[in-house]
């Protein structure tokens, strides 16, 4: 994390309001979503008055910001509670915030009585309402309410970096995958209007933000709720247009949401970052069909075929499930079968892990813990092969990297393509952070590049 003096963060046009003496500390696991929900909470109670403290044990309230996508993420959450027992003592408050707690709700206050507030991602509008009634003196607040049309809407946020802003444009998620907690945690798809998001990111780019994620579990389902109904590929244009704006970038498609007209937006403005993740969880038509993914493997294909056709060399990542109830020893080898037919870029791999009140839970033919790992183990060895082989190609090839922070030790600058490719790389510039720069590529491996700055060409 790089580190940013304090007044960089928050937002140039914002006044900051007086403080009340209190202090906060966010602790936040998960995805994207979660990090940026905790800005917004964090822009939210700095607006209150109270101001982040260093660390947790000098802070008058301690938030979780929770994921429960698989039971490990659960688990830690309740560990790290377990920390807390006598904050009360202290005159601490402790709240849970996101996925655990929209999951487990009151029973939090059973497990972990110290706990004073319990909050789901889809509540977090109430949430000046809780943390007053909180000040109030009441000893447990909660917002659990799941079923809503609202979108968290704040101009608050707190954002952790100067220059590359993460920005929301649809929350909740409807497509119900055999596997998946989301829909239980964090509501059904609501799509924040085009006006709203354009309007955030023209402030974002008056702040000095060059660099905008658009954030969506199912980023690409994004509809415009009202006039001018833009599609996502429209938005996504119109985002790159907004001046002072030089990356956009959108996370996470879903391949059936998907289409031809993203890849041509992407080839139509070099602004729009040539990365696509693009879940495929399984290379079994058969598996995916009792994922509940709405594709096959032959669909998946051929949406890939349409960004490999693009006039850009557009990075593909995905994310990959291995041991879902009932796959086969042959369902895995289509799964291995496919990361070898498309050649990804990047793959976050992950072993099934049965989630509460999702319909796989429960199947009888769930597959054992040894099998999992040795089916991970053996698709992380290959795709390690693939990275580092499609990371070769860049040596000798000079790239434009934005700087997103240094490492002291080694001297090094860390930036990152268009493509989403780590460059590491040494300058004789005393001062990189924020700047596009351009990177010779001398060497490869898996995960990241190394390279030499190119003289003098800062274009930002
Ligand atoms: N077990 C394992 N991995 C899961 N994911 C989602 N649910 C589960 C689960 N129950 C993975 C999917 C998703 C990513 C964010 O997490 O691959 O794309």
């Amino acid at each position: 994390m790089v580190d940013v003096p304090l007044e960089r963060l928050t937002q140039p046009h914002r006044p900051a309001e007086p403080a009340n003496g209190r202090t906060f500390y966010i602790e936040t696991f998960g995805c994207q979503m979660n990090v940026h929900d905790s800005e917004k909470v964090a822009g939210l109670l700095m607006a209150r008055g109270y101001r982040p403290a260093v660390r947790p044990e000098e802070a008058d309230l301690i938030f979780y910001n929770t994921c429960s996508i698989r039971e490990k993420a659960a688990q830690k959450v309740f560990a790290h509670l377990g920390r807390w027992k006598t904050a009360g003592e202290r005159g601490q408050r402790v709240g849970v915030l996101g996925c655990v707690a929209q999951q487990q709700g009151e029973r939090i206050f059973e497990r972990a009585p110290w706990v004073s507030l319990v909050c789901g991602s889809a509540s977090y509008s109430r949430l000046p309402e809780l943390l007053d009634r909180l000040e109030a003196g009441e000893d447990r607040v909660a917002g659990l309410h799941l079923e809503t049309d609202q979108t968290f809407e704040t101009e608050l946020t707190r954002r952790q970096h100067p220059f590359r802003a993460y920005v929301t444009i649809i929350e909740g998620c409807d497509k119900r995958c055999t596997f998946c907690v989301v829909p239980f945690t964090r509501g059904p798809e609501r799509s924040r209007s085009s006006r709203a998001v354009l309007e955030e990111v023209r402030r974002l780019a008056d702040a000095g933000y060059s660099e905008v994620q658009l954030l969506g579990q199912t980023v690409d389902s994004w509809r415009d709720p009202g006039p001018p109904y833009l599609s996502f590929a429209d938005l996504l244009l119109e985002v790159a247009c907004v001046p002072g704006i030089r990356r956009v970038r959108f996370t996470t498609s879903h391949p059936r949401d998907f289409g031809a007209d993203i890849v041509a937006a992407i080839d139509a403005d070099d602004r729009l970052c040539e990365h696509v993740h693009l879940p495929v969880q399984a290379g079994s038509t058969r598996v995916l069909e009792r994922m509940r993914r709405g594709y096959s493997r032959e669909e998946y294909l051929e949406k890939i075929r349409l960004i490999r056709s693009a006039r850009r060399p557009i990075s593909i990542s995905t994310d990959i499930i291995v041991g879902f109830p009932g796959e086969t020893e042959e369902d895995f080898a289509d799964t291995l079968s496919l990361i070898e037919a498309v050649q990804f870029d990047g793959i976050f791999a992950f072993k099934y892990s049965p989630r509460p009140g999702t319909p796989a839970a429960d199947w009888p033919d769930q597959v054992p813990e040894e099998e999992k790992s040795r089916r991970l183990a053996a698709l992380l060895e290959r795709q390690n092969q693939i990275q580092t082989a499609r990371n070769r190609a860049w040596i000798g090839r000079t790239v434009e990297v934005l700087v997103e922070s240094r490492h002291e030790q080694r001297n090094q600058w860390i930036g990152r393509t268009s493509g989403n490719r780590v460059v590491n790389f040494t300058s004789p510039e005393p001062s990189l952070l924020g700047k596009y720069v351009q990177v010779l590529i001398t060497q490869a491996g898996p995960h990241s590049l190394v390279g030499l700055h190119q003289g003098r060409t800062e274009v930002g």
